[in-house]
């Protein structure tokens, strides 16, 4: 026995020093779902439904039917009793051999915060859905997840996501990985609508997202089924645009438009920048597709990468951007504070969240030695979560799809910016 204990303690130290390497196999990526039009539906019945901030007090609820039927909405705050109705607009596309449905989206509101709403689409009484609206004060919290596609990992991805109580989900680019399979679209707006159709999604274009083919109009699709509240910001584009939830200003920006000091989107950030009230928005966050930190082989070199980092980061920097999320990379990855490839206090702080599950598999190539900038790097399935406390503190956390179980792999405490009074937005 006596011999025992001590063989038990190496055991253990040999266990915790190897603990670092974390003991988990990389899985494959898993098949790609198509979720068809259910057995209970007529040519008129809502499906797709999501819906989307507008302003501090209006939603956008968006639908799909695959004939033309009743453009309204009615909402309220019991279940089975609509007090009010707005109007939607409606659009539709075609693509090569392909015909969308009838898409529609209408604003609603004035909205309480923090509030439960009923509504149905189409005046579909078989079908109620509600929606929580987002708080108008802290703490809010938020799921944050770029590259979700829809496979067998999209799916358990959302699982935990669903039971995360968020108040609001942020995406980073890529959604449906349709690549120009039109119906794809469909099905990936019936996947998501179990949890779009209760929480606002928010989000920015990634490359899957194009239709490539088609040179004039190549955001066609995402445009017309997911659009964004882009207007209330000054945007003239769907592909950019700003919005605030309680203490927060999300900045989306569109890797795949132009970024230059002479575009439309690089004179809008600016002005956008320049205009928040960091009493009323204490935290600032930045989502675009393409990652301008990233220490995976993958997607090095790429123009939408390098061009907008050269074109935007003093801008971002400038302005005291808190923390920049992208996607894009199929891994996660976490920077610590960085300005101009260097670790700066006052520069934002990196992630690379392009994990979600899609079909493409993970990438597991990384640049070794790891940067001394790069804190974190693992190229898991996962998502990530925001715990926005006050207007100085917030808690990351990253969950790693862990054969199907959300697991957290990474955390960090987070301080604004413009509580450190070493940095110009202070
Ligand atoms: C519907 O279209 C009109 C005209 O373009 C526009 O003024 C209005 O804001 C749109 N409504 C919604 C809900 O987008
Ligand atoms: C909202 O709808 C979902 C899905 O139908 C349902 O599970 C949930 O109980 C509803 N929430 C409330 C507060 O009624
Ligand atoms: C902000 O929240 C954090 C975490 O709960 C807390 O420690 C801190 O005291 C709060 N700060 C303010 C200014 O309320
Ligand atoms: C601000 O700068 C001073 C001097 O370099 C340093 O001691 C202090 O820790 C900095 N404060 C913060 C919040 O980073
Ligand atoms: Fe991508």
């Amino acid at each position: 026995m006596a011999m025992r204990a001590p063989s038990a303690l190496i055991v253990l130290l040999l266990v915790g020093a190897f603990s670092s390497v974390i003991p988990y196999t990389r899985p494959p990526p898993r098949d790609t779902l198509f979720i068809g039009r259910a057995d209970y539906e007529s040519p008129t019945t809502p499906e797709q439904v999501h819906v989307s901030v507008v302003g501090q007090n209006q939603m956008r609820i968006s639908w799909v039917t695959d004939d033309p039927a009743s453009a309204t909405v009615d909402y309220g705050t019991s279940s089975g009793t609509y007090t009010s109705s707005a109007m939607a607009n409606t659009t539709s596309y075609s693509y090569e051999s392909y015909q969308s449905g009838q898409i529609y989206d209408a604003v609603i509101g004035p909205l309480q915060p923090s509030t439960v709403y009923y509504y149905r689409c189409s005046g579909d009484s078989s079908l109620e859905f509600n929606f929580t609206t987002p708080p108008a004060q802290f703490p809010v919290n938020l799921v944050i997840i770029g590259d979700l596609g829809q496979t067998g990992w999209t799916q358990t991805t959302l699982q935990h996501i669903a039971a995360s109580n968020y108040d609001m989900l942020l995406l980073p680019g890529d959604l449906s990985y349709a690549d120009y399979d039109e119906p794809r679209w469909d099905s990936y707006g019936r996947l998501v609508e179990p949890l779009a159709s209760q929480r606002p999604w928010m989000m920015t274009a990634g490359n899957h997202d194009v239709e490539k083919k088609v040179p004039p109009a190549p955001f066609t699709a995402y445009n017309a089924r997911w659009r964004m509240p882009f207007e209330q910001s000054g945007s003239d584009s769907n592909l950019f645009y700003s919005f605030n939830v309680a203490g927060v200003h999300v900045i989306m920006l569109c890797s795949y438009t132009a970024f230059d000091e002479d575009s439309d989107q690089y004179a809008w950030l600016q002005n956008d920048l320049q205009s928040v009230d960091r009493a009323a928005t204490p935290w600032v966050f930045v989502l675009l597709h393409a990652p301008w930190y990233n220490s995976n082989y993958a997607h090095q070199g790429e123009e939408a990468s390098v061009g907008m980092k050269q074109a935007m980061e003093g801008l971002v920097y400038q302005y005291s951007v808190d923390v920049v999320f992208a996607g894009h990379v199929h891994a996660y990855e976490r920077f610590t504070r960085v300005y101009n490839g260097e670790a700066d206090n006052c520069g934002p702080v990196y992630i690379t969240i392009g994990d979600g599950g899609n079909r493409e598999g993970l990438a597991t190539d990384y640049m070794d030695p790891q940067p001394e900038i790069s804190l974190f790097r693992e190229a898991s399935f996962g998502h990530g979560e925001l715990d926005i406390f006050n207007g100085t503190t917030a808690f990351w956390t990253w969950h790693r799809n862990d054969d199907d179980e959300s697991v957290v792999a990474d955390s960090v405490w987070l301080t604004t910016l413009a509580s450190n009074p070493n940095c110009s937005s202070s």
